[in-house]
């Protein structure tokens, strides 16, 4: 597993017998590329290979709509991650996905939150502070453009964590903010009203070794629009392939391959024989980029190709998607609202 543990966590007797439960959430926000697919969904896969795992993994829909998408935009966008998630090996008996918007418990556990929730918690989120700096720098008012789900993102991540009782979350460095938060609830509500109601989670950072370099040699993110697509064409993939930046040096000469994007690519995705002989070729000399590329096409489109053809398929038999999602809502709403009877009792309601 690529995950690097955050916090350890005590069990009781009874917590060892029962399965973890593990959860995440993506948000529908375009296209996913290869350093999520590296990062994020591999890496949950694998959990979910493990059938003595639960693994929920949503569509984080309620989430995305504080950039306010165009509505047609955000439904196909979430229908195609669906499609997505399933067809990188999260289709399996012991994985259930599902659309947050779907699992109505969710917002009502953040309406419940809130309460708990001080608004000085909130006000130190990194990506609420960051618009307050932007707008700031800019000279205009602190909140400008700032609406309620960009500021109370975290208190319905923490909804999302905590009315499915997850143990476990397995989230980029950026959202460990994120999960402190997440815990930092649960602790309080077990303070204030009831313990054992609500789950600590404990959150399974992504080790820097999953992040994969863009075309650019940054990390591949859409913020920096450097990315190669997951699901594209062979052509188009190719075509992304080739853009990818390399130094000027001529093939005959020596090379060092720890500071070449298409290396760094290759080890992801080549097997480690083919990794060496190109590294000593790089070393001695005698190796033009043009060559890496396309070799690098050809070991990206045999990896995604059966997963891209899944997902098409997947896409093109609407009926059968909505049947899956439809199972998975209905397993996470049981599960969500089983603890959000419990948060309500605890609480008075
Ligand atoms: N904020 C996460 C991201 O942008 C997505 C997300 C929403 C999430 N709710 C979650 C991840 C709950 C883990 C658990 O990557």
């Amino acid at each position: 597993m690529t995950h690097a543990t955050a916090q350890p966590r005590r069990q009781t007797g009874a917590a060892t017998a029962r399965r973890t439960v593990t959860l995440t959430g993506v948000q529908p926000t375009g296209d996913l590329h290869l350093g999520n697919y590296v990062g994020a969904i591999r890496p949950l896969a694998e959990i979910a290979a493990d059938p003595a795992r639960d693994v929920y993994v949503f569509v984080a829909d309620l989430h995305a709509l504080n950039s306010r998408p165009d509505p047609a935009a955000l439904r196909e966008r979430s229908r195609r991650l669906a499609a997505a998630l399933l067809a990188c090996g999260l289709d399996r008996p012991n994985v259930h996905l599902y659309r947050q918007s779907r699992v109505p418990a969710v917002a009502r556990m953040a309406a419940l939150l809130s309460n708990v929730a001080a608004k000085g918690l909130l006000n130190r989120a990194h990506a609420y502070k960051a618009s307050v700096a932007a707008n700031v720098a800019a000279g205009r008012d602190p909140d400008h453009s700032v609406n309620m789900g960009l500021y109370s993102y975290p208190l319905l991540m923490a909804a999302d964590i905590l009315a499915l009782g997850a143990d476990e979350v397995p989230v980029g460095a950026d959202q460990a903010q994120h999960l402190e938060i997440a815990v930092d609830l649960a602790q309080q509500f077990s303070r204030t009203y009831r313990p054992g109601v609500l789950r600590e989670p404990r959150a399974l950072i992504a080790e820097p070794t999953a992040t994969l370099p863009g075309l650019d040699g940054r990390k591949m993110s859409k913020s920096y629009d450097n990315m190669i697509t997951l699901m594209a064409e062979p052509n188009v993939m190719s075509k992304q392939i080739r853009r990818i930046v390399t130094d000027s040096t001529p093939p005959e000469q020596p090379k060092d391959p720890d500071r070449c994007t298409l290396i760094a690519l290759l080890r992801t995705f080549a097997d480690p024989r083919t990794v060496a002989a190109f590294e000593t070729r790089y070393r001695t000399g005698g190796v033009g980029y043009g060559e890496v590329k396309q070799l690098l096409a050809n070991v990206i489109d045999a990896h995604v190709a059966p997963i891209r053809n899944r997902y098409h398929r997947l896409l093109s038999d609407p009926a059968e998607l909505d049947a899956r999602l439809a199972k998975g809502e209905q397993h996470a709403r049981q599960r969500a609202d089983r603890t959000l009877a419990e948060t309500m009792a605890a609480m008075g309601l």
